[in-house]
């Protein structure tokens, strides 16, 4: 089982980042971290979309400036497909994902690399992969249509699209409400996140990525 860490959490005293590192105690080796606070990831602009669009949809090789814009976003997806499974650690902003964490997907999501179109349909390539969301909000949201929460449901679409077999989401909904309540859903999230590595770790092996063009 190879883990790749995608984090967001730049609150001093995250709550999501707490949770994280429960998660990240449990994995031997340690997981390779992308830390998307850190160094916040790039954007599309017109150098890199242009790029990005001749290449992966037309064939064609980019100069070397617009092959140097592209080349962060590239790791990500190298660093995506080298492992089998991902958590995604990030609190929700605006009942949705922090533009920092839109922006990793935004990277990852090349056609060729991660996804292709087959006899007029998407396939996801990257089949032998799961991931676990690891998220934390104030409010509190319900399942399905018509729901404020839009990260959960954004999250496993992306993940779905390039063909993950699985997303487990462990949410931490409720941070607003008095200590002791907080204390407890904290405590069940926790147990969570066991429950997901301890089935991780009991899966055989998967397989990995089609090699890229
Ligand atoms: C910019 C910003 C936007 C937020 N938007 C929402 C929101 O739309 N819905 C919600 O329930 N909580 C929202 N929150 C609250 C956080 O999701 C919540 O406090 C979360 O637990 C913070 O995670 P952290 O402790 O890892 O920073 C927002 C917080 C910030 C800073």
């Amino acid at each position: 089982m190879a883990v790749h860490v995608v984090r967001y959490t730049p609150r001093t005293g995250s709550r999501t980042a707490r949770l994280l590192e429960h998660a990240i105690a449990q994995l031997d080796p340690a997981p390779v971290v992308t830390d998307l606070a850190t160094t916040l990831p790039p954007l599309f602009d017109t150098t890199r979309v242009d790029g990005y669009v001749a290449r992966n949809y037309g064939g064609i090789e980019p100069a070397a400036e617009t092959a140097a814009a592209l080349a962060p976003m590239d790791r990500y997806v190298e660093q995506l497909r080298a492992a089998d499974r991902i958590i995604l650690a990030t609190p929700m902003y605006n009942f949705g994902l922090p533009a920092a964490v839109k922006a990793w997907f935004d990277a990852v999501i090349q056609r060729d690399r991660t996804w292709t179109v087959r006899d007029g349909a998407y396939e996801g390539w990257l089949t032998g992969h799961r991931a676990l969301l690891i998220t934390t909000s104030s409010g509190q949201y319900e399942d399905g249509p018509g729901s404020y929460d839009l990260l959960t449901p954004t999250v496993r679409q992306l993940f779905g699209f390039m063909g993950f077999a699985g997303v487990d989401v462990v949410a931490g909904q409720g941070t607003a409400a008095p200590a002791e309540v907080v204390d407890r859903r904290m405590a069940q999230a926790r147990a969570e996140i066991d429950r997901v590595i301890a089935a991780w770790k009991s899966e055989a092996p998967t397989s990995r990525a089609q090699p890229a063009r």
